[in-house]
């Protein structure tokens, strides 16, 4: 476990420093080093770094406003990057744009749900698949269908999106950025909104089935617990910065972290 204490206060001396390395870590599928970006003030994220093994669940847990969709955003070429690299399977990307970067293999999940609830479940996916061809289209519709048996109801009947549960608008907003099998998915906050025990089906059934599928997940939690539990590594931001780099397990044997940087951790976000 790495704990980054610089200008973290006396109470929290009890945490000891530690600096075991990453080994054991899978051969990365996205790299973050040195990252730093903002909205035109004081960065919002500094010299972050941050990676994604390939076949990993990593999370990223942290207090709101910490930078956590800032650093997203700026993953996924949304926001320019002030210092720093981005890398997919080694090769740099660093504010390459949004589309390019989805046909390289990065699927984005946003915070806020951009389904659209005018349109049905295959017509949205007929958007995330906006890239390919036709035939493709249709072919990639049934494959990621297959992935989510209640989706594929819902397209059957020809329901609105506008009708469907929030849970169900995420499982087509997860579908979607399947469209174009990516090879890394990017999830912010996949469960925001969602009443506790379909946030509990998002975290412990849809994520693990996709990782399962061989997708790497790069995911963005407030649910720190439930996160961290179908996760292999995790990273706590802090005001911009990763306070601590560890394995999912590390931390979540490690209740004194939660309280510290988090505020409230496992049971009380349940
Ligand atoms: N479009 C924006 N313009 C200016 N400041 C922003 C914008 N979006 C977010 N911020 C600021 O950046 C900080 C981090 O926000 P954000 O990355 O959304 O945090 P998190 O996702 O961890 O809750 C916050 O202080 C927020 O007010
Ligand atoms: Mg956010």
């Amino acid at each position: 476990m790495h704990i980054w204490q610089d200008d973290v206060s006396t109470s929290h001396d009890d945490i000891e420093l530690s600096l075991a390395a990453d080994h054991g870590r899978p051969e990365p599928i996205l790299q973050v080093a040195g990252l730093s970006a903002g909205y035109g003030g004081p960065p919002i994220v500094s010299e972050l770094d941050l990676t994604v093994g390939k076949g990993e669940v990593v999370t990223i847990v942290g207090p709101n406003g910490a930078g956590k969709s800032t650093l997203v955003k700026t993953i996924i070429g949304e926001l320019r990057a002030s210092s720093g690299v981005v890398m997919l399977a080694g090769t740099p990307v660093t504010s390459v744009p949004t589309e390019l970067l989805v046909r390289r293999g990065i699927g984005y999940v946003p915070q806020r749900n951009d389904v659209f609830g005018m349109l049905t479940v295959r017509e949205n996916l007929e958007i995330g698949g906006y890239l390919l061809s036709k035939r493709e289209v249709g072919r990639r519709i049934e494959e990621t269908l297959s992935y989510f048996p209640r989706l594929e109801e819902l397209a059957a009947r020809r329901v609105l999106v506008s009708k469907m549960s929030g849970g169900e608008r995420k499982m087509l907003a997860l579908a979607r950025a399947l469209m174009m099998r990516p090879e890394v998915l990017i999830l912010d906050e996949p469960t925001a909104g969602l009443a506790v025990q379909v946030a509990k089906t998002v975290l412990h059934e849809q994520v693990p089935a996709l990782a399962e599928r061989g997708v790497s997940i790069l995911l963005i939690e407030q649910r720190a617990a439930d996160a961290l539990e179908i996760s292999n590594w995790g990273y706590v931001l802090v005001s911009g910065m990763v306070r601590i780099s560890a394995s999912a397990s590390e931390i979540l044997g490690r209740k004194d972290i939660g309280e510290i940087f988090l505020g409230k951790f496992s049971t009380d976000t349940r």
